[in-house]
């Protein structure tokens, strides 16, 4: 299994590293945009094709691996984990920001085997940010080894969050509440537009923790591993386990400061849709 995970993490990031060609070319030119859920949740042809170029690559080398695409489902392909290496892969993580060529987007590959993360890796092509994982080995940016902050408390905290792309009035009053109480507790709040950059920030450090009601397995499956190899807290926002299709998350630097920012978040549990 460890020369194979190898093997796993070469094809794949190679892969990686050359549909992220297909976003730095097309950065700053004009897109063809195609809208899903609502009016400001975008689909790129760019998107399509990373999305196409990963699985088509991986299939090959890997003919018996299982595929959790964000686009392969938005076209009606399963969403399930199951014990057998699968493939979670978030094509453009941070689509609006893509569109409007806001350079903090990335692609987000993670390989799970028996459920449980073995690579991760969360590219920036924009800002050449490459951060991988691979499961017991460290977390790494740019070949070069991170680690969480010590930030054990909100009062010393800087504290990302998003709202994702949902119109939902319920879960935008929570993050108004949650914004609300948070800035002065904390010592700011940030919000990337790309759930995988966020945890790639906290796990290098430039972040202390980061929250998030909506998120898809697609948006974390690679920051699940690079966060805990980074040494740091992958947890429910309530402060238990997570579970990962519950679309919500909460990662920290530090247990102390996790238990401290779930006990002061207002709580929103998402419909597996919306
Ligand atoms: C979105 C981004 C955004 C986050 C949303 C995600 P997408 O992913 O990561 O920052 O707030 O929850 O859906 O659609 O750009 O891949
Ligand atoms: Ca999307
Ligand atoms: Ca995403
Ligand atoms: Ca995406």
């Amino acid at each position: 299994m460890e020369n194979n995970l190898e093997e796993f993490f070469a094809v794949s990031l190679e892969l990686t590293k050359k549909a992220g060609t297909l976003i730095r070319e097309r950065l700053n030119e004009k897109k063809t945009v195609e809208t899903k859920s609502c009016d400001i949740d975008f689909v790129t042809e760019t998107d399509k094709q990373v999305e196409k170029l990963l699985i088509e690559g991986l299939t090959e080398a890997f003919p018996t691996h299982q595929f959790i695409g964000e686009e392969s489902v938005a076209e009606g392909a399963q969403c399930s984990l199951t014990d057998d290496p699968t493939w979670i892969i978030d094509p453009v993580d941070g689509t609006l920001n893509f569109v409007h060529g806001f350079p903090h987007s990335c692609i987000s590959v993670g390989l799970f085997i028996n459920r449980e993360p073995q690579i991760g890796i969360i590219y920036n092509p924009n800002l050449e940010q490459l951060f991988t994982a691979k499961k017991s080995e460290g977390a790494f940016l740019n070949e070069k080894r991170i680690h969480v902050s010590d930030t054990a408390s909100l009062s010393n905290a800087l504290i990302a969050f998003e709202n994702g792309t949902s119109r939902d009035p319920e879960k935008l009053k929570v993050l108004l509440e949650n914004y609300k109480a948070l800035v002065p507790l904390t010592q700011g709040m940030r919000a990337l537009g790309s759930a995988a950059l966020n945890m790639a920030m906290v796990a290098m450090g430039g972040a202390d923790a980061y929250f998030e009601y909506g998120t898809h397995i697609w948006d974390i499956a690679a920051g699940e591993l690079i966060v805990k190899e980074a040494g740091g807290v992958f947890i429910d926002p309530c402060g238990g386990e997570v579970d990962r299709m519950s679309r919500r998350f909460l990662c920290a630097s530090t247990r102390s400061l996790a238990d401290e920012l779930s006990k002061n978040l207002v709580q929103y549990y998402p419909m597996p849709r919306d």
